[in-house]
């Protein structure tokens, strides 16, 4: 691992709010980013806004603003957004402010002066849409693949960048330089374009056309390219040539896109870099694309997903998380509603969430605020321990090369096998037979949760640092480095809170769209007289331990019952006269975990126990076994 890095967005052009693509790729530089401050590495991360071209003006005039107005209202909203989806850039560029302007003029000078631009008459097929020329070949039955309209004829003088000087050289450093440009099919697909003779490039636009870009330093009537002028914000960005940071950061760059931007980076950049005399990038991470209902994302089919919309409803890591696991990087992946609430009560409700809130509650319940003490070590204990150190072992090796969603399902093979542990070394039995043995698999326990939040981090640094908080580390977030996690046991961990919250509640599915069909179908089943299986499966019944129950003052039947069911809870209970409050505690109970919270006497009730009742009175449901408190009847 290199000492520094340097991680780049595309910077977004501002004719569009910011939505689901866009967060997906600045979600995931931020967790390459935020990996390698796990490695202890130097970090300086990248995005911006792209704000020149005919589509900016064209989307300016449609708003009734001047393209100053429009750009600067658009590009706040995605500096904006940033923050609120836990991104940590350095830095925020926009192609119009005046030190990318100057760089811009200073690398034109110098391609210049290197004999790469010259003038000439151009007739071309030109797309607005994607402000450049076409070639009768890439157009897709006579039209531009990306927006299925005709290109028009345009003939101007225009200036040019010598792009076909460098071809042979892009061959052979695309070839030679292992992970220039990766996953191998976009490599495979800018070396199959690079088989024919590759053109040069057209790096102005005469002002009599379009007048919002950069003057060219060396004739007035024309401004820049849009392309020209917006890769320049790599090295704009950095202080180019004499920056410090252009010095500490450039070469460890590497630039995060998706497909459809892949020839002007795979191609004109490193073209572009080489005439000016700069080294070219590490990486070009090229990710694939989201597709809605199995169809593009776009503004005219109406179905943008604006993250902020999920965000609010699901929120921050439930989403980042998502979109991490989901998507095989380099691959297309669908996106919906229904498979993200799916992903919440499956991976991070039921697995990590039920897993630290049970962990915690024991610790908690069995030390109180002490840290517990390694006793004996069994097998078990010893196996946990190395499938724990040999996962961070795979994630160091999984992360630089892009195998996030891989690393999202080795950690929670992890949780699985943690989860495992925990119901087959029975700690609710040990506290009554084996203490010293309790003392072991509660400190094996709290140092498994300690390295997988230090692995979520960069996914879902919220929770990450909310477990870190819990377990009251004396580093956390950031300061926690990967290089501390083989201190197995060493720094006493304990619990610090008393009363453990639910990291992820599950999500009911009538919040989703599918719920709400299984909701409609089981009106429809109601009023014929029955539930649906659906329905019943809504109910989330769960073996509770009860930990404390005392009368609520005022009140005849109502106890206050304190259950463990992987979380505490607080249920009221109309057992007086059935149960005495003492000999309740240490039973297990069926409780119904997802009842809307209601006030009874003054009280919250968070919960409802179940119970038969006859003319003998009230008999509390109770499993024929002792079992894991949390666990689900199903
Ligand atoms: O191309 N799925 O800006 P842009 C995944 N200004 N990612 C998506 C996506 C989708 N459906 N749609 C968009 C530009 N993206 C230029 C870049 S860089 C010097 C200039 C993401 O606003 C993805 O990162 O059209 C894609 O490459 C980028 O948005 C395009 O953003």
């Amino acid at each position: 691992m290199s000492r520094r890095s340097y991680v780049t967005t595309p910077i977004y052009y501002v004719n569009a709010e910011p939505h689901l693509g866009h967060a997906y790729t600045t979600i995931v530089a931020d967790v390459l980013n935020r990996f390698h401050t796990l490695c202890g590495t130097e970090t300086y991360f990248l995005t911006g806004t792209d704000e020149h071209g005919d589509k900016i003006v064209a989307a300016a005039e449609k708003e009734g603003q001047t393209p100053k107005e429009y750009v600067d209202r658009v590009s706040d909203l995605f500096r904006t957004l940033w923050p609120k989806l836990n991104i940590t850039n350095n830095y925020f560029v926009r192609t119009t402010d005046s030190d990318h302007q100057e760089t811009v003029k200073r690398i034109l000078n110098k391609v210049k002066e290197r004999g790469d631009i010259y003038f000439s008459d151009y007739e071309g097929l030109y797309c607005f849409g994607c402000e450049r020329f076409y070639t009768e070949r890439e157009l897709v039955d006579g039209k531009c693949p990306d927006h299925q309209t005709e290109p028009e004829v345009i003939k101007e003088s225009n200036y040019f960048f010598a792009m076909s000087k460098y071809q042979d050289w892009l061959i052979d450093h695309i070839k030679q330089t292992p992970g220039f440009i990766r996953p191998e099919r976009y490599k495979n697909e800018v070396l199959s374009f690079l088989k024919d003779p590759l053109d040069d490039l057209c790096i102005s636009r005469p002002k009599s056309r379009l007048d919002w870009g950069i003057t060219l330093p060396f004739d007035e009537d024309f401004v820049t390219y849009v392309w020209f002028d917006a890769l320049i914000n790599y090295i704009s960005a950095l202080d180019y040539p004499e920056g410090e940071r252009f010095k500490k950061f450039w070469p460890s760059v590497q630039h995060m896109i998706a497909k459809d931007i892949l020839k002007p980076h795979g191609i004109f950049w490193p073209c572009m870099l080489r005439s000016a005399g700069i080294e070219p990038y590490q990486h070009l991470n090229v990710h694939g694309y989201w597709n809605i209902n199995e169809g593009k994302m776009s503004k005219s089919l109406g179905n943008v997903v604006k993250p902020l919309d999920l965000v609010d409803v699901y929120g921050l890591d439930a989403f980042r998380y998502f979109l991490l696991r989901e998507m095989v990087f380099g691959l297309d992946s669908d996106f919906s509603e229904e498979a993200l609430v799916a992903r919440i009560n499956a991976d991070l409700a039921n697995d990590l969430g039920n897993l630290v809130s049970r962990s915690l509650t024991m610790v908690r319940k069995y030390f109180k605020d002490e840290a517990p003490g390694v006793g004996s070590i069994g097998e078990e204990d010893e196996a946990l321990k190395s499938d724990a150190l040999a996962l961070v072992d795979t994630y160091k090796e999984l992360m630089p090369e892009l195998g996030f969603h891989k690393a999202l399902i080795a950690i929670w093979e992890l949780v699985g096998k943690v989860n495992k542990y925990i119901d087959s070394m029975a700690p609710w039995v040990l506290i009554k037979s084996d203490q010293e043995r309790l003392g072991t698999v509660m400190v094996y326990l709290l140092e498994s949760l300690k390295i997988v939040s230090v692995l979520i981090w960069p996914f879902i640094p919220g929770t990450s640092e909310k477990i870190q908080g819990f377990l009251g580390l004396p580093k956390k977030g950031r300061d926690l480095k990967l290089k501390d996690l083989p201190e197995w046991g060493k720094g006493k961990t304990a619990v610090t809170i008393s009363k453990i919250p639910h990291l992820f509640p599950r999500i009911e599915e009538s919040r989703s769209k599918e719920g709400a069909k299984v909701e409609k179908e089981t009106e429809k089943k109601d009023n014929e007289g029955g539930i649906s299986f659906q329905e019943f499966q809504r109910l989330d019944l769960r073996v509770g331990h009860v930990l404390k129950a005392e009368r609520i003052p005022g009140s005849k039947k109502l106890l206050k019952v304190i259950v463990d069911i992987g979380e505490e809870r607080t249920v009221v209970a109309g057992l007086v006269g059935h149960y005495t409050e003492e000999s309740l505690v240490g039973k297990q109970v069926v409780v119904v975990a997802n009842l809307e919270p209601a006030k009874l006497m003054g009280v919250e009730s968070q919960g409802m126990v179940l119970a038969a009742e006859d003319e003998s009175g009230v008999h509390l449901l109770i499993p024929d076994a002792p079992v894991t408190p949390g666990s689900k009847i199903r």
